[in-house]
């Protein structure tokens, strides 16, 4: 038996699941997590949140309902691991050992963190004003979360690319250093056939342009929000164009293949947009309706949600706890009886020689040489003026030596 391919995703708990969210991953999510040759693991990452929410009823409210949008949304939690990041403290404990083989001009050159120091520059500001080490630190969080499970793919979308070939990066470091191919390195999986749906605004839906449409609200509001998305004024009776309407790309992002043909054909016969608008919201809500049943009842019990959390995490725990400890084993922190520690101590990687630098006198001029611990000469140079020049000059070779 070859081993399941491993899909894992993480989700920030800062906001509300939103159409766009529903469309773009949740959807697609659950059902590759139904394909019998992956093993799927998703997970709310909260410890994400912190970089940019400080408001703990927020991060709080957010996890218990993206929690529960995705079990309405048909997340089989005994098929999957459906875990919240803080419950499995192995990742903290491994973004330690990442930490400390991650190379930090590596993450200066991370895109959030840039873009946040480019900002602070333009305006005249000090480059790391108001910006908080998680935000530095975030990579290497994130790479923990995928490599403490071996992740082989990664689906998120294009703006997480960098942060996946970072997580390669660390992954294949701390592989070279500790010797071993401890870390499956992970690739990013962006879905190019997934819709992005517009927004009300009719630009990419999205928290950060404050456009959405909430997942989970009552048919009323879902319906109002819809009657809302800007159109153009043609009149009902013009024919309109449904390649540059948000009404309809949103419709075929949720309808079948003949209900999008039935709508092309409504468009060109000119569909008055309150009607078109009306099919929108009946189709989005025929979808929607029975989950947004499940949620609300889901949302009332939130224990339920913390029971199916657990038994996530410690499914989850039950891979990471043995694997982190081999790490922690691989870096060295290991119980002090183990034999290995003397046999080790033959092993350890050779102390550099201690270098010295002489200076003297030669016929006309001062002279110097460099000597290892043995006395063996490693370096040697005369003609100079002085001996603070040679001196210099002995110094430097020792610095080349040691960094060779
Ligand atoms: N950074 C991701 C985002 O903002 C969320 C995330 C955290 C994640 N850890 C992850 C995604 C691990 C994939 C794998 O979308």
């Amino acid at each position: 038996m070859t081993a399941k391919t491993r899909i894992l995703t993480g989700i920030t708990t800062t906001g509300t699941p939103h159409l766009g969210n529903y469309v773009g991953a949740i959807r697609p999510a659950v059902l590759a997590s139904r394909n019998a040759d992956v093993e799927s693991f998703y997970f709310l990452a909260d410890y994400h949140a912190l970089v940019k929410c400080d408001d703990p009823a927020r991060v709080q409210r957010s996890t218990l309902e993206i929690a529960a949008s995705w079990l309405a949304c048909g997340l089989d939690p005994e098929k999957v691991y459906f875990y919240r990041q803080s419950d499995i403290p192995e990742i903290p404990e491994l973004t330690w050992l990442l930490t400390c083989v991650t190379a930090k001009g590596l993450l200066n050159r991370a895109h959030a963190y840039k873009a946040a120091t480019d900002a602070n520059r333009a305006e005249g500001e000090d480059a790391d004003a108001g910006i908080n080490a998680g935000l530095y630190m975030y990579p290497v969080l994130m790479a923990a979360d995928i490599l403490v499970f071996n992740a082989n793919k990664v689906p998120v979308g294009r703006d997480q690319i960098q942060h996946i070939e970072m997580a390669r990066d660390i992954g294949q470091r701390f592989n070279h250093i500790y010797g071993g191919d401890w870390f499956t390195l992970p690739e990013a999986m962006i879905e190019d056939n997934v819709a992005t749906l517009p927004g009300l605004d009719g630009r990419k839906m999205s928290k950060s342009y404050n456009n959405t449409i909430p997942l989970f609200e009552p048919a009323k509001k879902l319906r109002g929000a819809i009657m809302g998305i800007v159109t153009n004024s043609l009149e009902p009776g013009q024919p309109k164009n449904p390649d540059d309407s948000n009404i309809f790309s949103i419709y075929q992002a949720f309808a079948s293949a003949d209900e999008t043909a039935a709508m092309r054909k409504a468009f060109a016969d000119g569909i008055g947009w309150g009607d078109a608008k009306q099919k929108l919201f009946e189709r989005i809500d025929a979808e929607i309706g029975p989950m947004r049943e499940k949620y609300d009842a889901l949302i009332g019990k939130p224990g339920e949600i913390e029971e199916i959390l657990h038994a996530g995490a410690h499914r989850a725990r039950s891979l990471a706890t043995p694997f982190v400890g081999r790490l922690r084993h691989a870096a060295g922190l290991r119980d002090l009886r183990e034999k290995s520690v003397v046999a080790d101590a033959a092993t350890t990687k050779a102390e550099k020689p201690a270098l010295q630098p002489v200076v003297f006198r030669e016929a006309k001029a001062f002279a110097f040489k460099v000597l290892d611990a043995k006395k063996a000469v490693l370096a040697e140079q005369g003609g100079f003026a002085d001996p603070k020049a040679a001196m210099a000059a002995a110094n430097a070779a020792i610095e080349k030596i040691a960094t060779a």
